[in-house]
């Protein structure tokens, strides 16, 4: 796609001029989700050109046989993949008998798709001159309702130029497959499928993993508002439609409700499936579609309410933040403690919908800061419900006694990855977990997580990394042999720093939080050392490990060491590579990018970013200035690290052009797959960069702490944060600081190191 193909506009994204090489890109652009399901931009009506079609029911998976070339023991069987599911929005249409398809167009005039953010409204406009000299104008509009999260609601209206014959087909299909099929297999079985009315519904089910999915739709049309009856329905296998055949008069409207959705037993009964779909329509047609789309509006305006972030005097900033918040609330709501984050979310099929330590490591500040706190918690929640999986998943690889090994990608708490080099050996996600407990429970200040669920969740993980580290007897430290860090462009290193210092913090923190507990506790404690089978003898052997633990460095360059052996590679900057050879995990071989000191995404830096009040300021500076010019970013979660590290550091102009790039890497397509779907989990990394870095936001002493530092193109910023169920309503100038806070209470905060204690609202010049 090309660069910049979407305007600038502070609430809205919009394309103009029908591109037919756009069509997947802005298919990923587009998208919808509710949190409950997702929608790609496909188009209503017929589509013979390139597309993706993907429609997506939030934990509903298959697992999918894994495939590789040669087996390795403890390899996941399977990989479990959100699927695509039967198709609720399809409207076939037929004009004078043919096809209405726009591949076949003669010409595509006055082409715009747009998405509206504030509300959540999809549209699209354009006129098709046929062939024949038809010109066929067309408006469709569509959301996926927030406030009914198994609805979503089309309103397609088509006129003529001339008197036309016209078919209007609504249907749902469940002849679907993933793309990304290992072995093309079929992944639903139909179990049955109706039309009658104007209603149509097919149930299935996933095989293997029997999830069962009800489809359902019901379709008016009206002509000028005067409603047609429906002709026929088609009942096949897998396929079921409503006909409406028609004589429509030149310049009418023919105006066509689509009201679909998805029911699934994750939440009901299978039983009820069928008449929970029936409900949904019975309620839903109770209203018309701009009742339906106020419902809408109102709830995407509680989102904005407090999780926007305005920017005043750069829209091209504006616009970018704002599309990566409303992915976001699109993708996770929060309600559900069975669902989680996908890189991708709602809107392709890459990574299959699963969870990665992007959930942690990036995503949970976000939902921390923007939504009422059960939402994060219900996060964590997530990966204490599959502590067991985790304990299986370490035992298939050897390790034992309640040691637990999260998974690097999972559905449902198993492995579901099959690269030696990253299933087995790209451990340092487990400590991103431990981290999240630590950071949600600083930023709530919900101290009771931790002994109803995060504690077990915090010994299985010290367990692991106490078995994982060897002692050497030549260093006489503990050493993490033969590990991939967050750089996946290095393979079966020894000692990544990461890792290592991740571990050690790992093992010391979850043994400070047991002294806590048993002093505070003891009841609790003893509760949970039952449960856990822990003995006091780990304890002691978690803080050796811990204080042994060896830790690579570079006393020359004054830096700590990524691995082992870092310095012996052929230490050429980025800036010295050939551009053209850019980016090299497209050019390259992947022997010659091991060999080399290229870093895919922070990984020394993500230590330094996660763990900042352990280093000095200085500290920070010298690892930054020598790994950031060795650093490619070909991970999507890069720039954002690197913007919030680089304003800390006063580099603001770096800062800068990190955040564009991590806010605008879809719109803009940096990476030049945008087709593939949206990078959902960098986004959140995209937030952090306002919030963390040009805010320069933290919770110190249990409060909120800034130091401000805006680019340079930036008048202001404003932006709501949920801090303790107090909103605090955050304004910063180039020279002034603001902070309101709801409630009569005193508030204390940081500014730049000073303390403020005020009610209501503070203004400080900074
Ligand atoms: C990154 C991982 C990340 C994954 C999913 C990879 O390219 O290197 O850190 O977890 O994408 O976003």
């Amino acid at each position: 796609m090309q660069l910049e193909h979407y305007p600038h506009h502070p609430w809205k994204i919009i394309e103009e001029g029908w591109l037919a090489e756009n069509v997947e890109s802005s298919e990923s652009i587009f998208s919808l989700g509710n949190g409950a399901m997702g929608q790609r931009a496909n188009f209503e009506e017929d589509y013979s050109g390139a597309t993706f079609q993907g429609s997506y029911v939030g934990g509903v998976y298959y697992p999918d046989k894994t495939k590789v070339g040669w087996w390795k023991n403890g390899y996941p069987e399977y990989f479990a993949k959100v699927l695509n599911a039967p198709n609720w929005i399809g409207i076939h249409i037929t004009i004078e008998g043919e096809n209405f398809d726009l591949a076949k167009a003669k010409e595509i005039k006055n082409y715009c798709r747009e998405l509206d953010m504030q509300t959540g409204l999809y549209s699209r406009d354009f006129t098709a001159v046929l062939d024949n000299g038809l010109e066929i104008t067309v408006n469709s509009k569509r959301f996926l309702s927030l406030v009914r999260p198994e609805l979503g609601v089309i309103d397609y209206s088509i006129k003529a130029n001339k008197d036309i014959q016209i078919g209007i087909i609504p249907y749902l299909d469940a002849v679907i497959s993933n793309q990304d099929s290992n072995w093309d297999d079929q992944f639903w079985a139909v179990d049955q499928a109706w039309a009658k009315g104007n209603q149509a519904y097919i149930e299935a089910h996933t095989l293997k993993t029997n999830f069962s999915v009800g489809t359902f739709m019901e379709a008016t049309v009206w002509d000028n508002n005067q409603a047609i009856a429906t002709q026929k329905t088609t009942t096949e296998d897998k396929k079921v439609s409503v006909s409406f055949d028609y004589q429509l008069t030149a310049g009418n409207t023919l105006r066509i409700a689509k009201l679909g959705g998805y029911i699934s037993s994750r939440n009901h009964p299978k039983e009820a499936l069928e008449q929970q779909a029936l409900k949904v329509l019975s309620e839903a047609k109770k209203h018309s579609f701009d009742a339906l789309y106020q419902e809408q509006k109102a709830a995407w305006k509680e989102v904005w309410k407090s999780g926007d972030i305005a920017i005043e005097g750069d829209v091209k900033a504006q616009q970018a933040i704002r599309f990566n918040i409303f992915q976001l609330n699109q993708t996770y709501t929060g309600e559900d403690a069975g669902l989680n984050i996908g890189p991708k979310g709602f809107t392709g099929e890459k990574y299959g919908g699963s969870t990665y330590w992007d959930t942690e490591a990036y995503c949970i500040p976000f939902y921390m800061a923007t939504k009422n706190q059960k939402v994060a918690r219900n996060l964590l929640t997530y990966r204490y419900l599959q502590l067991d999986r985790a304990i299986e998943n370490a035992e298939k690889l050897g390790f034992k006694k309640g040691a637990a090994l999260y998974p690097m990608v999972t559905m449902n708490g198993e492995e579901c990855h099959n690269e030696w080099e990253i299933t087995f050996e790209e451990i340092h996600r487990n400590s991103a977990i431990a981290f999240a407990i630590f950071n949600y429970t600083r930023y709530t200040g919900d101290h009771s997580y931790i002994p109803e669920m995060g504690l077990e969740v915090l010994i299985g993980i010290a367990r692991f990394w106490a078995q994982r580290a060897s002692y050497s007897s030549v260093k006489q430290q503990y050493v993490i042999l033969g590990v991939t860090g967050p750089n996946e462009y290095e393979n079966n290193v020894n000692n990544n720093w990461y890792t290592n210092y991740s571990a050690q913090w790992c093992l010391n923190y979850t043994a400070k939080i047991i002294e806590e507990l048993c002093d505070n506790s003891p009841e609790e404690a003893a509760r949970i050392e039952a449960k856990t089978a822990f003995e006091t003898t780990e304890l002691e052997q978690w803080k050796k490990t811990a204080a042994l633990m060896y830790l690579p460095e570079d006393k020359n360059l004054n830096v700590v060491l990524q691995q082992d052996g870092f310095l012996d590679k052929e230490m050429i900057k980025v800036a010295d590579l050939d551009p053209k050879e850019r980016p090299i995990n497209q050019h390259w071989s992947w022997d010659r990018i091991l060999r080399s000191p290229y870093i895919k995404q922070a990984d020394v830096l993500q230590g330094m970013y996660f763990f900042e009040d352990q280093f000095e300021e200085d500290t920070l500076r010298r690892n930054f200035d020598f790994y950031e010019p060795f650093t490619v970013h070909e991970s999507s979660l890069s720039p954002c690290v690197h913007s919030i590290l680089a304003a800390k550091l006063g580099k603001q102009d770096q800062a800068y052009a990190f955040y564009l790039r991590t806010a605008r890497l879809d719109l803009d397509d940096y990476n030049a797959e945008v087709e593939e779907g949206l990078h959902i989990t960098s986004m959140a990394g995209t937030w952090m960069s306002i919030v963390e870095g040009f805010a320069g936001m933290r919770v110190k002493e249990n409060m909120l702490s800034f130091r401000p530092a805006l680019p340079k193109a930036w008048e202001k910023i404003a932006f709501k944060i949920n801090f303790r169920n107090r909103i605090y309503t955050i304004s910063i100038g180039q020279g002034e600081f603001q902070c309101q806070v709801e409630g009569e209470e005193e508030t204390t905060l940081q500014l730049n190191g000073n303390k403020q204690v005020f009610k209501q609202e503070i203004r400080l010049d900074l």
